[in-house]
């Protein structure tokens, strides 16, 4: 995996042994233990571990939770209440899934808009971020369909409302858009055959997420990675190995996050949930207000502000999508926001606009709300379209530092001058 020279060394004659035949110590070792990392990585760098952490832990609730949880319509939902009630620890359990399924999403929107802001994504990492952007979707689909398995109110509703999403297909190539609907439902309704088939993908999706993050953290051992500073580690003394340095910095990390973790779990465990979930599932009757969970009401906002329904899932579709194409679209020539004095307050602008779509998500669908959702929904698209192209185009940043020791260390660690990044020099080689 890491492209630096190896310097595993075995410590007894087993380990020799095993090196010889299977080497996944040196493997280990040079990926994790040895990698070089730049020095001056901070907090928001903890957060791929805290992410790994986030996915062991479902799937490891969720193996546990599978064998109690009945997937049909006429047990599901109480066979969740057994869970919490009878099951030895079945309600710490359950409570983590449901609150660590937030948590993730916590994890990787702040990874995500790490990445944007230190312009992570530029290259060489295009890939790496193609393929966050692939997990961030598989995450979602994930997230969907665990959300239907309780099988209360605002399961069943939050699955009409979204497979209904495909029959606006019908415009374009008439019973296109139905067909697909009733294929996704297994039926003409959405029944317990839905369940069951949204049970089985929402076991198996999460081991392609797996191996989606195998590819991820692969990409990223190629290309090394990104820092606050944006340039690249040219000297070793711009790096320092990961264990234990960046491990014990993602170690505290992880502590401090399990700290607001363990409160939901512990104090709120329904907090981040909705309350028509503790009523079962009626198809007869439907909720005032149907919401999805809160870390999808930003691409909520944005189906429900555009007028026509195929629009508004088009728009939807489109919010995701756009971010693969973020390599392309920032003209910038240094990565870092920090030295780019016009950008970062668009940056904080297309923060504010995530915030504030995401508020209007949880609103309904009318009046001002409709109008506002508008509006940040013009941004949202403009932020990508126009503001990254051409900001990054016309804006003169400022001095970059000429190494990343330097910008610690305020003096050279030995560097260039250059005052752009060197681009596609991965760090690992030049240890
Ligand atoms: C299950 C979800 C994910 C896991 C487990 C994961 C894991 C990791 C890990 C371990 C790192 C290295 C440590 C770090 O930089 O924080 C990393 C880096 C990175 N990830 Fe992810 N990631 C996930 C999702 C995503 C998503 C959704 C995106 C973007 C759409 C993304 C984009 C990146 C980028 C660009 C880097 C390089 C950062 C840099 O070096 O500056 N990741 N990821």
């Amino acid at each position: 995996m890491a492209q630096h020279e190896s310097t595993y060394k075995p410590s007894n004659n087993f380990g020799k042994w095993m090196d010889e035949r299977l080497p996944v110590a040196r493997l280990v070792h040079d990926s994790f233990v040895d990698f070089p990392t730049p020095r001056n990585l901070n907090y928001l760098w903890t957060f791929g571990g805290i992410l790994t952490f986030c996915l062991v832990a479902q799937l490891v609730t969720g193996i546990v939770l599978a064998m109690h949880y009945q997937p049909s319509a006429d047990e599901a939902f109480n066979s969740v209440e057994r869970i919490r009630r009878d099951v030895n620890f079945g309600w710490m359990i359950r409570n983590f899934h449901a609150v660590g399924a937030s948590m993730f999403f916590i994890a990787v929107y702040v990874h995500i808009f790490r990445g944007l802001y230190y312009g992570s994504y530029k290259a060489p990492r295009e890939i790496l971020w193609i393929l966050g952007v692939f997990i961030f979707l598989a995450m979602m689909a994930t997230a969907f369909m665990g959300y239907a398995l309780p099988w209360g109110q605002m399961s069943f509703w939050g699955v009409t409302v979204i497979t209904n999403l495909f029959s606006s297909l019908d415009s374009i190539i008439p019973g296109l858009g139905t067909s697909i609907v009733q294929w996704l439902w297994g039926g003409y309704a959405v029944t317990g055959a839905t369940l069951n088939r949204f049970f089985s993908l929402h076991y198996l999706l999460p081991f392609v997420i797996i191996g989606l993050v195998i590819l991820h953290v692969w990409a990223l051992h190629v290309v090394g990675q990104n820092n606050p500073t944006g340039v690249e580690p040219k000297t070793k003394a711009d790096t320092v190995p990961m264990g234990p340095y960046a491990i014990a910095k993602d170690a505290v990390a992880m502590f401090a996050f399990l700290i607001p973790f363990a409160w939901f779990v512990f104090f709120l465990p329904d907090y981040l949930g909705h309350a028509d979930n503790f009523t079962p599932a009626n198809p007869l009757v439907t909720p005032p207000h149907i919401v999805p969970e809160w870390y999808f009401l930003p691409f909520y906002a944005i189906l429900r502000a555009i007028p026509s329904k195929l629009g508004g899932v088009m728009a939807m579709f489109a919010a995701i999508a756009v971010l693969a194409f973020v390599p392309w679209l920032d003209r910038s020539r240094v990565r870092s926001t920090k030295y780019r004095p016009v950008y970062k307050w668009f940056f904080l602008l297309f923060v504010i606009t995530c915030l504030a779509l995401g508020y209007l998500g949880s609103k309904p669908a009318d009046g001002i709300y409709v109008f506002w959702a508008r509006i940040f929904t013009f941004y949202y698209f403009a932020h990508f379209i126009l503001v990254m192209p051409f900001v990054g185009l016309l804006e003169t940043p400022k001095k970059l530092p000429n190494s990343i020791s330097e910008s610690v260390l305020g003096k050279s660690g030995g560097g260039g001058g250059d005052t752009v990044p060197s681009g596609a020099t991965a760090s690992p080689e030049k240890r």
